[in-house]
């Protein structure tokens, strides 16, 4: 049952690399900025983890409420003998109530940039879920994906407001790559973290435990020891704020004083006051999600929220 681990060649050697070349590209342009991906390392990984249990942090208990009352809803649309695909292996927590709730479920792909995460996952599922077939997939879901084979229908599942790191732009050619990979007669179930009260946004990016602060700042810990920079991390800070013009919340580390810092042998100045990019975090209403959805061609077949209307799953299917 242990098959092997598909994957294209997101080459595990390369991915140090990868990051060498995203940071220095990044400090080296105005404005400066660094993509939120590698925010993600193991601590990373461990800190959203916390963030999702923090008081303010609203969007992961709101978005598995709505799942949990809505997964037979979504098993019933989603029909006998499908297979599930998940973009990005995150809290398996969520992944379960889909694959308790659909018919007959034949097929469980998720598919990870991380190849131990992946494993981990799957292993786990293997064990809980003896019937299943689980095929991960090593890849960048923003890029090319190889082809997943299955006669029924294939749902993607795409959770967590994930597709608000994304903007518009990317978030489209997001819902065009799944949709490819869904086929004509495919769906994605998509969760989207709703436009609200600005204060209640700002809460849930600066909680006042400091753990957002920490998920922040780890990025230049791990500069630090993958790059061999040298940033004082008590010499910059986390600053997240809502752009009520964007719709986004956009999330920095920014420099308290004039200083250099070394990274993989370049050295950087920064200005106090100076900012560097981490996240967008787009936050959408009912009309942004329809209009999301088209752009990547799908339709909304049904959409369902949290009485307080903080969170949005919607079942997309393929449009013509
Ligand atoms: C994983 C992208 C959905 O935007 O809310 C949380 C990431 N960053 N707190 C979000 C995040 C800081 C999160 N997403």
């Amino acid at each position: 049952m242990n098959g092997p681990v598909l994957s294209l060649d997101v080459a595990d050697t390369g991915d140090r690399e990868e990051f060498r070349r995203a940071v220095v590209a990044g400090l080296s342009a105005t404005p400066r900025a660094i993509p939120a991906k590698f925010l993600y390392d193991a601590r990373g990984s461990a800190l959203f983890d916390e963030i999702c249990d923090l008081p303010e942090y609203y969007l992961t208990r709101t978005e598995t409420k709505i799942l949990e009352q809505h997964a037979g809803e979504i098993g019933e649309r989603a029909g006998p003998g499908c297979a599930l695909v998940e973009f990005g292996s995150g809290s398996s927590v969520k992944s379960r109530l889909l694959i308790e709730a659909l018919p007959d479920l034949a097929l469980y792909a998720p598919i990870d940039i991380s190849r131990e995460h992946l494993e981990a996952t799957a292993a786990r599922l293997r064990r809980d879920y003896p019937g299943l077939r689980v095929e991960p997939v090593c890849a960048d879901f923003m890029g090319p994906v190889p082809p997943i084979e299955h006669a029924a229908r294939r749902v993607g599942f795409f959770p967590g407001s994930t597709i608000g790191n994304l903007e518009p732009a990317q978030a489209t050619a997001f819902l065009r790559n799944a949709r490819q990979l869904v086929g004509d007669d495919g769906a994605l179930v998509l969760g989207v973290d709703l436009k609200k009260d600005p204060q209640v946004l700002h809460e849930a990016y600066n909680d006042s435990a400091g753990v957002t602060a920490a998920f922040t700042l780890n990025l230049l810990r791990r500069m630090n020891r993958e790059l061999h920079a040298t940033f004082d991390l008590a010499g910059f800070a986390h600053e997240a704020f809502y752009n009520p013009a964007e719709g986004r919340i956009e999330i920095y580390f920014r420099s308290l004083r004039n200083q250099s810092v070394t990274v993989a042998g370049r050295r950087f100045d920064f200005v106090e006051g100076e900012r560097v990019h981490t996240e967008y975090s787009y936050k959408y209403d009912e009309a942004g999600i329809g209009a999301l959805a088209r752009s990547g061609g799908f339709r909304i077949a049904e959409s369902w929220t949290d009485p307080s209307r903080l969170f949005a799953v919607v079942y997309l299917e393929a449009a013509g």
